[in-house]
């Protein structure tokens, strides 16, 4: 199933030619970007964690809300930061879903506004070809590539063949692995949001310490290829052992952390390594917030140095939501002269 450069789109190796404004609002993140000729000039972000933080997680009515606040003024800051005006874009680019429906609607409605007073064209993006894009922002990665999306909502596997050519390899049947951070933390009386509170307590812990479970999941029938994770299992667990030791000490909050963490990695890059053995794949990219894990990012270069992989992961800044990964998504189909109606609306649950 070995595939070479000559399989895919003209439109994958040339150079992008357009100014292209990016709006992203699917979860707790405001953000604009504004991507020429596939050059990210700004990029900016309005995070809501100080809001959502003493409810643990993200309450979607506030989140909308919040975006109302900062749509605006982020999209403001982004043209600003590139130096450009409204007159100067030739598109524009706006998650349409999965997300929240409250939160995506504020961006793709400022998104069409935008395009209609301007008399642009006006694209709707998918979150998570986003994602699986972002690692082309800032490096030279050539299709085809294996791509591990993980964020606090998705945990899925793709095999990218071409802008627009996504093979789906399997997702997660139950939490996300940033979600199974999040609860983990909370569990932990860390606070919110987790994943980054639990690698940075993980560094001084012995993944070791305690050995968490790690899930064995019984294929589905008549789909026995799919690559699926679970992590609903490993989050129990960890309540159980915190409601069974109680936590009396930083070195042994450390030894949890560090324990759970390596758990999630374990069966993050046991189905990665699968996927790469069955495409005989030499290129892997790792999207989405867990991305920015330090374990991850270690073990899945160790991974690649072992196998002859290459891992590219993005910068931290492109891992996490952001605008720029959705104008770059954009700015393919706008090139290729396409264009969305400006009745599209946003989807909840839009596959890839
Ligand atoms: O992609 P993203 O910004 O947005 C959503 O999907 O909402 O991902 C956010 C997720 C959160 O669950 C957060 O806890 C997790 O990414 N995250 C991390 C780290 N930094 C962010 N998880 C593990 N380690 C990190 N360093």
């Amino acid at each position: 199933m070995e595939e070479s450069q000559d399989d895919v789109s003209e439109l994958a190796q040339t150079s992008l030619k357009m100014r292209v404004l990016g709006i992203e609002s699917s979860c707790d993140d405001t953000a604009a970007a504004v991507l020429a000729d596939g050059v990210v000039l700004s990029s900016v972000v309005a995070s809501q964690d100080d809001i959502h933080r003493r409810f643990g997680g993200v309450v979607p009515e506030l989140a909308s809300r919040s975006h109302l606040r900062n749509i605006t003024p982020v999209i403001e800051a982004a043209l600003e930061g590139a130096q450009v005006t409204l007159a100067d874009i030739d598109g524009i680019a706006a998650t349409c879903g999965p997300g929240l429906i409250g939160s995506l609607l504020v961006g793709l409605s400022a998104a069409k506004a935008i395009a209609y007073v301007r008399g642009v064209p006006f694209v709707g993006v998918n979150h998570l070809e986003g994602h699986l894009l972002s690692a082309r922002l800032e490096s030279e990665v050539a299709f085809p590539y294996l791509a591990l999306l993980v964020s606090g909502g998705d945990t899925s596997l793709y095999y990218a063949e071409d802008i627009g050519r996504y093979r789906f390899f399997g997702c997660t049947r139950d939490d996300a692995a940033g979600e199974a951070f999040d609860k983990a933390a909370r569990v932990m009386g860390l606070g919110y949001p987790g994943g980054r509170l639990i690698d940075a307590l993980s560094r001084q812990g012995d993944p070791r310490a305690i050995r968490f479970p790690r899930a064995r999941l019984k294929p589905r029938r008549g789909q026995s290829d799919l690559l699926e994770f679970s992590f609903s299992g490993l989050k129990t667990a960890v309540w159980q052992y915190v409601r069974d030791h109680p936590i009396t000490a930083e070195s042994m909050a450390a030894d949890i952390a560090a324990s759970f963490q390596e758990a999630v990695v374990d069966m993050l890059l046991e189905k990665t390594q699968i996927a790469l053995d069955r495409t005989g794949c030499t290129q892997l990219v790792i999207a989405g917030g867990v991305a920015a894990n330090s374990r991850l990012r270690e073990r899945a270069c160790a991974l690649g140095d072992a196998s002859g992989v290459h891992v590219t992961i993005p910068p931290l800044r492109f891992c996490t939501d952001n605008a720029a990964m959705i104008a770059l998504a954009g700015a393919y189909r706008l090139q290729r002269g396409e264009h969305d109606p400006l009745s599209l609306n946003a989807t909840a649950d839009f596959e890839l």
